[in-house]
């Protein structure tokens, strides 16, 4: 499907609300880049995630952890210049909103100015509540993240799927209801068992995204470069892949270095 952007109607977070409503799943990707955001877009997805996993497939980090905000704004102008469709949302980084609530709210005021995305996700319930609610009361849509954050994988230890037990599930259960109290416009809930998601999504009105959730909830989310089989070593059971690129990618660039070597490339017809 092809989206031009003369006719297209942007993707807003009441839209998604309305989505919900009436059965109709969301479709979300990551992009961290204009190039993938154009490709992105063009196919029809619903919702852009400038994920802070840019920190792992862009920048080779082992965590999301290290990414700044100033590296987050950067590709999240980026990929705002592509979009014709798409609502953008944008993580905020590690160690940018977990401070004070002021200092979330700056960083996703500075988000929100300097990239001109739509709105921004937040990892964790109850005890960043005072900064969900500052930012959403700056008129800042916010989208939650709850599950496996991976902001915190030294307090985890592991990747391994949350909230398998009663005592962590209650919490997040009670994590999503508060949210959505807040205000927030829909949760990213991250590698939980599929029954504990269809609960959540049942027990409230705003999206619920899966990545590792199952099928039951609103919508899905993966990370692009995973899905379309760029990154090779992270294998996830969650994760499908609907292409082998790195397999394509590096067949053709071998391909070029062999022309340039045997002096196949450039042939008459790519010179002047
Ligand atoms: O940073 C990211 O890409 C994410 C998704 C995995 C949900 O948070």
């Amino acid at each position: 499907m092809s989206v031009h952007k003369e006719t297209v109607k942007r993707i807003t977070t009441h839209q998604l609300k309305e989505m919900k409503s009436r059965g109709e799943k969301i479709a979300m990707l990551t992009a961290y880049d204009f190039s993938m955001a154009s490709i992105v877009d063009a196919a029809g997805i619903d919702v852009i995630l400038v994920g802070d996993s840019a920190s792992n497939v862009m920048a080779g980090h082992e965590t999301t952890l290290p990414i700044t905000l100033d590296q987050m704004i950067y590709h999240a102008s980026s990929v705002v210049r592509a979009i014709n469709r798409s609502l953008v949302i944008v993580d905020i980084p590690f160690g940018s909103y977990q401070g004070s609530s002021r200092e979330a709210l700056k960083s996703a005021i500075r988000i929100i100015k300097e990239s001109g995305a739509h709105g921004v996700k937040m990892e964790g319930g109850k005890e960043i509540e005072e900064s969900v609610s500052r930012v959403l009361s700056a008129g800042v849509p916010v989208m939650g993240h709850l599950g496996l954050t991976p902001q915190s994988i030294y307090k985890f230890g592991t990747y391994t799927v949350r909230a398998k037990d009663k005592e962590e599930a209650e919490t997040l259960v009670s994590d999503v209801r508060l949210l959505e109290e807040l205000g927030c416009f829909g949760i990213v809930l991250e590698k939980i068992p599929a029954n504990l998601g269809k609960v959540v999504s049942e027990s409230v009105s705003i999206p619920i995204i899966g990545i590792g959730a199952g099928p039951f909830v609103d919508g899905q989310v993966l990370v692009t470069h995973d899905m379309l089989g760029i990154t090779k070593e992270f294998k996830p059971r969650f994760l499908k892949t609907y292409a082998n690129l790195n397999e394509k990618m590096s067949e053709a660039i071998s391909n070029y270095v062999n022309e340039v070597k045997s002096g196949d490339f450039p042939s008459l017809k790519e010179s002047y």
